[in-house]
């Protein structure tokens, strides 16, 4: 495994602040205009009608505000929200209970909803379509079901994964947002915003320093901040500038283009060990001992969206990007930001 770029103290401290710095209303979420333009039509529809809204499923890499939205849904809604994630729900009777405790427009939230147990996920069939679950009594052959009618709920799940859910979960959601990456501009939106609520001397071309390396991440743009201000405090007068930041992040091992050391090592094992590929998924986890699941929802997204990485059938190649980032010659036979062939060179 390769070590932990944080320590425990500072993630848990990272827990709290970024609790603080969540956005709370829609209209302080930042970015993701499409999204934001969307959910509003759904739940102002759902207003006028009095009615709960249809499921939402959120989906996109950690750290967009799939759970800062799932909050805001049942805020906007002037809803309770009842919290809990798919690996909780290992057997369907913890998901019985959640769901028959539910009062009528509560929002429940389930994180990570493509780990959900089987048995729980098709209880979760029944109770999105018809507001049911089949209670089973019993064992055996004398085990009988009993259909116990549920409160109207709106369900909100969140996925790093949409590819992995089953197809009849996925169409029991009335609406599907894809979260996409930040803008450089709205990275910088979101840094101010941290700024003043921590009270941190952040000076205009130190904010622009930070989120061009910020992967693209909301979640990263605010650790990130928080580091630099460690810096900026420690060994300069505080204000954060892009000097400071500059060297900051030289120390916390963070690149111009915002790559961290997995991405990083994911990118010199294809390279290195695999002449550029192509490898599967998994091949280049073992290389740089990381669970595979880490490799294509953590690191991949990012990798891809920069052009460094490309997805082909026949597994994981790197680009030109790829090996000019890291400092090398690409070979004739590298790929383009796409993946698309080498162009082909008149006369050969
Ligand atoms: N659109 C946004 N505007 C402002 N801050 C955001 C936004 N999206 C995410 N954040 C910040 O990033 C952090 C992580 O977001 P979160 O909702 O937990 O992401 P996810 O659930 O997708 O992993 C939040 O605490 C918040 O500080
Ligand atoms: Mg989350």
């Amino acid at each position: 495994m390769s070590e932990p770029v944080v320590s425990a103290e500072a993630e848990q401290e990272d827990l709290d602040t970024e609790a603080t710095l969540r956005p709370r209303r829609l209209s302080e979420f930042i970015g993701q205009a499409r999204v934001r333009e969307q959910l509003e039509l759904v739940l102002e529809g759902a207003r006028r009608r009095g009615d709960p809204p249809d499921h939402v499923l959120l989906s996109g890499p950690p750290g967009l505000g799939k759970t800062s939205l799932a909050m805001i849904i049942a805020t906007e809604l002037g809803a309770a929200l009842r919290i809990t994630s798919g690996p909780a729900l290992e057997r369907a009777g913890d998901l019985a209970a959640m769901l028959s405790n539910l009062m009528p427009g509560d929002v429940l939230f389930i994180d990570e909803i493509h780990r959900i147990a089987r048995p729980a996920e098709e209880m979760l069939y029944l109770a999105m379509e018809d507001f049911r679950v089949d209670v089973v009594v019993g064992k055996g052959p004398g085990a009988t079901s009993i259909p116990l009618d549920i409160a109207p709920f709106t369900l909100v799940g969140a996925t790093t994964r949409a590819g992995a859910l089953t197809g009849p979960l996925r169409d029991r959601f009335g609406f599907t947002a894809h979260m996409e990456f930040y803008e450089a501009a709205e990275l910088d939106r979101v840094l101010r915003r941290a700024a003043v609520i921590l009270d941190v001397d952040l000076r205009p071309d130190g904010a622009e320093e930070i989120a061009g390396r910020s992967r693209g991440t909301p979640r990263i743009a605010n650790r990130l901040l928080r580091r630099v201000r460690d810096y900026a405090e420690v060994r300069a007068d505080g204000a954060v500038t892009r000097e400071v930041a500059r060297a900051a992040l030289k120390v916390y091992d963070v690149d111009e283009l915002g790559l961290d050391r997995l991405d990083r090592a994911v990118l010199t094992a294809l390279v290195r060990s695999f002449r550029g590929g192509p490898v599967g998924v998994s091949t280049l986890a073992v290389a740089v001992g990381e669970e595979p699941a880490t490799v294509e929802e953590v690191c991949e997204p990012f990798l891809v969206r920069a052009g460094m990485l490309a997805r082909t059938p026949r597994g994981r190649v790197a680009t030109i990007g790829a090996w000019r980032h890291l400092g090398l010659e690409p070979p004739p036979n590298a790929v383009g930001e796409q993946g698309e062939p080498p162009p082909v060179l008149f006369g050969l």
